[in-house]
């Protein structure tokens, strides 16, 4: 079965076709991060022209001269305008091709993204994580379509807090790689800063309080190169050795045979390191190259499994959601 799958939730306009839920046949994506950068954050307005131009465009570049069997769109989370751009891409192939439609929640797909290469069969139950610009969650997987929450954040997502910091130390948006390439140069020990400890529960997230930390340790001081490498080093240590704590101590709390890791900060090289470093009971899987970050392959091939579950798609009446739960 032939997927195409449409993505526009944010900020990159997205479409890709995928074989059986598996095979990658195309991946196109166009990015607006160059007008955000410089507002310092996703301006909702200007990505939504974007998406206009773009969404035509991608979806030949995708579709090329292939026959497509099912039409997977993301439905929420994500702005409402952007979202609504490739809703209403999706429900026009479908109603002309007559083929069948199914609505994909972003951050489930996000999970899947590491998915869709792993050796198939999975190895469920699986601890899972997303760590996205908007989203951090930490989730038992039961199967495809099957979640228990065990935490999220409170505050902060981790790759927002990355862009934080990012802009704090007046790096371009989006701060997170450059986060990580400033910290490659920096001494992680010279400043001491503190995840946030969520009482009551242990597996959520916060990292308001340890952006704020980064805030006041650099207050009303010009930084030299040496000090803004130190400073992304210790964010960096602090930020991801959070989540790694929080990972094993969600596989001593509920054993799993497998971890698997998607988002945009899961591409982050320094926090493979460190997971790989303090977890050898299980294997660790991460999507490959650029299916870290928003890509339609991710939403086509996780469209495919949905499909299986629900052999009638979606009514083309189905609406876009700013907010989604996975669970
Ligand atoms: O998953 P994604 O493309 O979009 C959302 O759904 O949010 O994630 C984008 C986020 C941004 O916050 C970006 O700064 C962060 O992922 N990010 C990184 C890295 N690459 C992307 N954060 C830390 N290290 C990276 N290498
Ligand atoms: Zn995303």
């Amino acid at each position: 079965m032939l997927v195409l799958g449409i993505e526009t939730s944010c900020d990159e306009t997205a479409a890709a076709l995928v074989k059986d839920g598996h095979t990658i046949l195309s991946n196109a994506v166009a990015s607006s991060a160059d007008i955000h950068e410089r507002y310092g954050g996703v301006f909702p307005e200007l990505a939504c022209r974007r998406h206009i131009d773009a969404i035509l465009p991608v979806l030949s570049e995708a579709i090329g001269k292939q026959t497509v069997d099912l039409v997977a769109v993301t439905r929420g989370p994500g702005l409402v305008g952007a979202l609504l751009i490739g809703m209403q891409a999706a429900k026009g192939l479908s109603l002309a091709w007559n083929k069948p439609l199914i609505g994909i929640n972003h951050v489930e797909a996000h999970l899947y993204s590491a998915l869709i290469d792993a050796r198939v069969p999975w190895l469920f139950p699986a601890l899972g994580m997303v760590l996205s610009g908007g989203h951090t969650f930490l989730v038992k997987i039961l199967d495809v379509g099957s979640y228990e929450l065990l935490g999220t954040t409170v505050d902060d997502a981790i790759g927002e807090a990355f862009d934080k910091v990012g802009t704090l130390l007046s790096l371009p948006y989006p701060g997170g790689p450059r986060v990580e390439a400033l910290a490659l140069s920096g001494n992680p020990t010279r400043f001491s800063f503190k995840a946030g400890h969520v009482k009551k529960n242990p597996l959520d997230f916060s990292f308001s309080g340890l952006k704020t930390s980064v805030f006041y340790a650099i207050k009303n001081r010009v930084l030299e190169f040496q000090e803004k490498a130190d400073v992304a080093a210790a964010f960096q240590e602090t930020a991801l050795g959070d989540i790694a704590s929080k990972a094993i101590l969600a596989l001593q709390t509920f054993p799993c045979r497998a971890l698997y890791l998607g988002g945009g900060v899961s591409s982050n090289r320094r926090l493979r390191q460190i997971l790989n470093e303090r977890i050898d009971s299980l294997p660790i899987f991460w999507p490959e190259g650029t299916l870290s970050l928003d890509n339609a392959a991710m939403i086509a091939g996780l469209g495919y499994h949905k499909f299986l579950q629900n052999p009638r798609g979606d009514r083309l009446d189905l609406d876009v959601q700013t907010r989604l739960s996975i669970v």
